[in-house]
């Protein structure tokens, strides 16, 4: 199991109300798998994503990363540990508009401090941006074109997973597709563990495994 999660609580205080949004939750990823969580808005996926992805911390719960169980008080260790093994791409693509488009795929390896400008030149022309938007500032872009470059960024350091929070929410549908196919020639080349939050039905189909978070509580369906 690469990323699992078992029995994560989530509340969020506001004022003197008090939500859950994540009860119980228990949660498991194989290497190489492509997985989706779909769920009406509020229902809590964002929530966590960023759990799983190490972001945040649950009130309650652990979360494993290659069987190792994770000290969510380690802040210097688990920054490392994100850098190093988890590629994100959030719904709004969060590029910085001022920074070129490769320099924005070079980011995440700034903090290791090793370059590899070769390499992001090669996997931008993978996820299908050539050699004269690389210099571009990525606010020239369109929505289809930044969501292929937050993925050139979330691959820069070989992550064992990518997570995405709601990758098609802003792009066509054709895009969409073009997306998915990719993510997925990722997964079968480097195979990396795709974690997939969506309200679309045709994205939840293309993957593996879908889970369904309704009411704090999680549940699974395979689709093969
Ligand atoms: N930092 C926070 N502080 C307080 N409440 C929060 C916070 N983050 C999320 N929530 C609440 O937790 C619930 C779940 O939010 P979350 O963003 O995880 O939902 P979601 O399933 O991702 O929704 P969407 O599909 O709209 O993105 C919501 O009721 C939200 O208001
Ligand atoms: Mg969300």
């Amino acid at each position: 199991m690469i990323l699992s999660a078992s029995n994560i609580k989530k509340s969020f205080k506001s004022g003197k109300s008090e939500t859950l949004v994540l009860n119980n939750i228990n949660f498991n990823v194989e290497e190489g798998q492509m997985v989706a969580i779909m769920g009406v808005s509020g229902s809590g996926k964002s929530t966590l994503l960023h759990i799983l992805g190490l972001l945040d911390e649950p009130d309650s719960g652990d979360v494993y990363f290659s069987g190792e169980k994770i000290n969510f008080t380690d802040k210097k260790n688990l920054a490392l540990l994100r850098n190093a093994n988890i590629g994100f791409v959030f719904q709004f693509y969060s590029l910085i508009n001022e920074l070129s488009v490769l320099e924005n795929v070079l980011l995440p390896t700034m903090i290791n401090g090793i370059i590899k400008i070769d390499y992001a030149k090669e996997l931008l022309l993978r996820v299908g941006i050539n050699q004269e938007f690389f210099n571009k500032r990525s606010y020239n872009l369109s929505g289809g074109e930044k969501q292929r470059v937050a993925i050139a960024r979330a691959l820069i350091n070989n992550p064992k997973v990518i997570i995405t929070d709601e990758p098609t929410s802003n792009i066509d549908e054709n895009n969409a597709k073009l997306l998915m196919s990719l993510l997925r020639d990722l997964q079968q080349s480097f195979n990396t563990t795709v974690v997939i939050s969506t309200h679309s039905n045709k994205i939840a189909r293309f993957c593996d495994t879908t889970y369904f978070l309704s009411e704090g509580v999680l549940t699974n369906e395979d689709n093969s």
